[in-house]
C-alpha cells in the first residue's frame, strides 16, 4: 500500500532533514575587517522581516565567524544575491574558513566594488546588493541573528529589462536545501495563472 499523504514525524534537528521541508535563499554577505579589508561569506538563513519604514532584513550566523565579528565591530553589512552561475563559488566560499578577507575574494574570482551608502563593498559578480546598517541582534548559544536596516538596494540594469519571466530567469536566485543539496529557482509563475508562460 502507498504511504502517500501519510504524516510522519521527523527530527527537530535541521541537520537531519532530507528532504528539508524548509529551504533558504543563498546569499553572499560582505563585511569589512578591522584593518579595512573586505570579507565575504556564504549564508542562507536569511529573510525580510519588516516592510518598514525602516525596512528590516535578518540573517543568522555563528558568533565565531569573521562575518559576525566584523558586523559587531563595524555595524554594517551587505547581502549580495548570487545567481545560478555562482553556485560552486558559493560552496567554496562557505567551506574554507582558513582563507578569508581579501584573499577569499581573490581566490574565488570575486571583485569588491564600492557601496552606495555604506563603506562595506558589494560583491561585483552578484546581481543584487542590499546594504544594511545594524539595527539589533538576538543570540541563542553560538548562533546570532543580525537585524539590519536596509539603506540602499541595487540590481544589475539588465534585471529591469524584459518581462517578468525574463527578469527572474536573469536573476536566477539559489536556494539551500540541505548540507549537500542546492537548487536554482524553478519556472516563475503567477499563483492565479499557474501555467508558466515560458521556462528559463
Ligand atoms: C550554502 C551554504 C550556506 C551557509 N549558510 C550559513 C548560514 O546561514 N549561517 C552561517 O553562520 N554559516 C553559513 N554557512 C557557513 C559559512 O559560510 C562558513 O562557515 C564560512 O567559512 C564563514 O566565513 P566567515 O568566518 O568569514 O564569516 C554556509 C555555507 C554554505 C556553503
Amino acid at each position: 500500500m502507498s504511504n502517500a499523504g501519510k504524516k510522519v514525524e521527523i527530527s527537530t534537528n535541521k541537520k537531519e532533514w532530507h528532504p528539508s521541508p524548509l529551504v533558504d535563499q543563498i546569499v553572499l554577505v560582505s563585511t569589512l575587517e578591522k584593518d579595512g579589508s573586505p570579507n565575504v561569506a556564504t549564508k542562507s538563513w536569511t529573510s525580510m522581516v519588516a516592510f518598514g519604514p525602516p525596512p528590516i532584513i535578518m540573517f543568522g550566523c555563528n558568533v565565531e565567524h569573521a562575518t559576525a565579528k566584523n558586523i559587531s565591530n563595524r555595524g554594517e553589512f551587505v547581502i549580495n544575491i548570487p545567481s545560478d552561475d555562482l553556485l560552486a563559488t558559493c560552496w567554496v566560499v562557505g567551506s574554507d574558513p582558513q582563507i578569508r578577507g581579501a584573499d577569499r575574494f581573490k581566490n574565488n574570482g570575486l571583485t569588491p566594488l564600492p557601496g552606495n551608502k555604506i563603506q562595506t563593498p558589494h560583491v561585483g559578480e552578484c546581481k543584487g546588493h542590499i546594504e544594511c546598517v545594524l539595527d539589533s541582534t538576538k543570540k541563542w548559544g553560538k548562533e546570532i541573528v543580525f537585524f539590519g536596516k536596509i539603506v540602499s538596494v541595487s540590481v544589475n540594469a539588465e534585471l529591469l529589462e524584459g518581462d517578468s519571466n525574463e527578469r527572474y530567469c536573469k536573476l536566477s536566485p539559489l536556494f539551500y536545501l540541505d548540507h549537500i543539496w542546492a537548487a536554482p529557482l524553478g519556472e516563475p509563475r503567477r499563483p492565479v495563472d499557474p501555467k508558466p508562460e515560458s521556462g528559463c
